[in-house]
């Protein structure tokens, strides 16, 4: 028997990667699936909550039961999620996004030629950032963190500078954890520092712990 201890709530998750588009047959992206993100998004649906699923390219089948936005670039992902930013009550941001595009996209197929290809690259728009800035008092803010060294410093940088409630953090150099596996291990941490790190598990039973820590602070903060 399952919680529905999200009952009611309006849930907005971001999953997988996006794609910056060089011409019309090539693009800069990574190696998220939308994995993780899907199975945040299933354990928030099996809870009650109201789920809207901003998806990037995957092949992977998304889960029934919830809205689905499928998006491309991080551009894309940006206007998806600040058009229903303000009826979430709570936003997570598994997606991977792209920090850089191109700075001109080519009409046609780029030609082969001699020597080196200089492609410049400019920011696109930090999503979360904007989040944390608009933020409303109550609303839950959960943001990613895919790392290789440094794991705690550079998660609670992350949670302070963009006024998240919680981040999650993943070591991508680890083989059995992070992108495009079903298997992850993480540390989750609040203001406080952190609360919790679950051994290599399902990203199943991953998203079970992260969405009871979501639980908890999405609990304090009403009561705040
Ligand atoms: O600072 P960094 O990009 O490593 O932070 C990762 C977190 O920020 C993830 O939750 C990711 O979804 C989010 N992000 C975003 N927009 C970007 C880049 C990252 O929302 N342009």
């Amino acid at each position: 028997q399952k919680r529905r201890d999200f009952a009611g709530l309006c849930c907005l998750v971001t999953a997988g990667a996006t794609r910056e588009t060089i011409d019309p047959v090539r693009f800069l992206s990574n190696r998220s699936s939308g994995k993780m993100g899907m199975a945040i998004a299933e354990e928030l649906r099996d809870r009650g909550g109201q789920v809207t699923l901003i998806l990037g390219p995957t092949h992977l089948e998304p889960p029934c039961g919830l809205e689905i936005v499928r998006v491309e670039s991080a551009q894309d992902m940006y206007h998806a999620v600040m058009e229903r930013e303000a009826n979430a009550d709570m936003i997570v941001k598994t997606a991977a996004v792209a920090d850089y595009r191109p700075v001109a996209t080519s009409e046609h197929k780029v030609k082969k030629q001699a020597g080196n290809l200089m492609l410049e690259l400019e920011r696109t728009p930090d999503i979360l950032q904007e989040l944390g800035m608009r933020k409303r008092p109550g609303q839950l803010l959960v943001g990613f963190a895919a790392e290789t060294q440094d794991l705690d410093r550079y998660a609670l940088d992350k949670l302070h500078r963009k006024h998240l409630d919680l981040v999650v953090a993943n070591d991508v150099s680890k083989a059995d954890a992070g992108f495009a596996v079903d298997t992850n291990a993480v540390r989750i941490y609040d203001a406080s520092g952190l609360l919790a790190a679950t051994p290599l598990l399902s990203k199943r039973e991953v998203a079970r712990t992260i969405v009871n820590h979501m639980c908890d602070r999405w609990r304090r903060n009403q009561d705040e």
